[in-house]
């Protein structure tokens, strides 16, 4: 069984040795995916929702179609399920209630991309930023303008929230507490001070789903959809739109998407920098816990007990993938489908819990 090392010791015996070559040594699994092959597509999504998405994208890959055909039809399945907190329909609202979605998408193939930004009453914001992508010069639009917008390519708006999504975010509002975002950052927070929270305070989510694929042709593309952290400040943009940060697609070398605590992902330009990793020789597996080592080490000397709650899948072109979450417990997974079938790959937790 493999060694688990804590941060502190990590950092310790990293010294003299250089961390790139201790954590390839230590904690890398997967040299490669050992069902590598193309067409594929996978989704940070591992639920039943996820499952039908990539087969959904599936259908579209195994017909012959693009990736970016592929990666919008996912992903709207994962939007479009009202059950599902943290996406689309459905997700978790900022702290007045509303839910505010950011998404981006982007295509290899004609190095394009699109998102948009705090849009609210859309159920598909994914498509909404693939004709940002597609109809515009520009490619990030965001706010009433971006649901302008929206409204005018003949997207309907529609109710976000849910019962289910409503009941959450009152029970949150009653119990308002410090763990709200207006105070200092995260990782500049006092930890030894005396908890005021209500112990049933509920725990902040963010669900967000990237969905990756390589088509027949060896065309990568990308999408990554939110509805943010949940009981954010309204206005508060996280790095699912922003490209580089949580989504990053080089046709040459393949695909990245982010999720957990977008702040991180953004400081980090987080996909940008696992694709670069790829191109530079590293297995998609590599490359993940590689941004989990080089987000770790950015706070070590801020503060070395923290580790930010992220999660980083990948895909090169070859077909090979990857996944890795900083501070959990289990492994990263993601769904995958290519021809042998739709399966889970588990990836890694370099720090453990
Ligand atoms: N990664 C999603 C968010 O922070 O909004």
């Amino acid at each position: 069984m493999r060694k688990k090392i804590s941060r502190r010791g990590f950092f310790n015996q990293s010294i003299g040795f250089g961390l790139g070559s201790l954590l390839f040594k230590n904690f890398s699994r997967y040299k490669s995916d050992p069902s590598s092959q193309i067409p594929l597509i996978i989704s940070s999504h591992t639920n039943d929702t996820g499952k039908k998405a990539v087969e959904k994208g599936w259908e579209i890959l195994s017909g012959g179609g693009s990736a970016l055909d592929a990666v919008e039809k996912a992903a709207n399945v994962i939007e479009l399920d009202p059950e599902g907190l943290g996406v689309g329909w459905g997700g978790l609202p900022n702290e007045n209630g509303v839910i505010q979605l950011d998404a981006s998408i982007m295509d290899g193939k004609t190095y394009n991309a699109g998102a948009v930004g705090a849009l609210e009453n859309i159920r598909t914001p994914c498509s909404v930023a693939r004709v940002v992508m597609e109809h515009t010069d520009h490619i990030f639009l965001v706010g009433g303008d971006a649901l302008s917008f929206a409204k005018k390519w003949g997207f309907k708006p529609q109710e976000l929230l849910t019962e289910k999504s409503r009941e959450i975010w009152l029970r949150w509002k009653k119990k308002l507490n410090e763990q709200d975002d207006w105070g200092p950052p995260e990782h500049l927070k006092d930890r030894n001070k005396k908890s005021m929270s209500n112990p049933d305070s509920l725990p902040r989510l963010s669900g967000t789903t990237n969905v990756l694929a390589v088509d027949k042709n060896g065309d990568v593309a990308g999408i990554t959809t939110t509805s943010g952290l949940s009981f954010k400040i309204p206005g508060r943009v996280g790095d699912s739109p922003i490209i580089g940060a949580g989504l990053y697609v080089d046709n040459a070398v393949g695909a990245a998407g982010a999720t957990g605590r977008g702040e991180d992902v953004i400081k980090s330009c987080a996909s940008h920098y696992i694709v670069i990793m790829m191109k530079e020789g590293k297995s998609p597996q590599q490359a993940c816990e590689a941004a989990c080592m080089m987000i770790a080490e950015k706070y070590k000397n801020v503060n070395i007990d923290f580790l930010p709650g992220e999660n980083f899948v990948a895909i090169n072109k070859k077909g090979e993938l990857g996944c890795a979450r900083m501070p959990r417990k289990r492994p990263a997974r993601v769904s995958l489908r290519n021809q042998s079938g739709y399966s889970v790959y588990k990836g890694s937790a370099p720090f453990g819990s």
